[in-house]
């Protein structure tokens, strides 16, 4: 079997809501993993992309963190939309979504 030609993590990481660094399913990482799920099913990703859950990436404060690879480009999506951005235009079409980076990690 040949390696992914992407991978797609995404912290679904759960804090206590009174923690100061925050977490990213309480800031939508559980809706954006499953968008990219999804996505996946309909470009028919299977066995060329893998979208998949992922603990703390360290990067909490810009939550919800999606990290992409081989490229390591590190995403802060918020939105159905943002997540298609992501898969059309990264993922499919090889270009880097810059208006949704995460600052100063790329
Ligand atoms: S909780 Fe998501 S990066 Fe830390």
């Amino acid at each position: 079997m040949a390696a992914y030609e992407h991978h797609i993590f995404t912290c679904i990481n759960e804090r206590d809501d009174c923690d100061a660094r925050g977490c990213c399913a309480l800031s939508g990482g559980l809706d954006v993993a499953a968008w990219f799920k999804a996505e996946g099913k309909a470009r028919g990703w299977k066995g060329r992309v893998r979208a998949n859950k992922a603990g703390c990436l360290d990067f909490c404060e810009f939550g919800p963190v999606v990290v992409v690879y081989p490229e390591g480009v590190w995403y802060s999506p918020r939105t159905q939309a943002d997540v298609a951005a992501i898969c059309d235009r990264h993922i499919d079409g090889g270009e880097i979504v810059t208006e949704l980076l995460v600052p100063g990690l790329n």
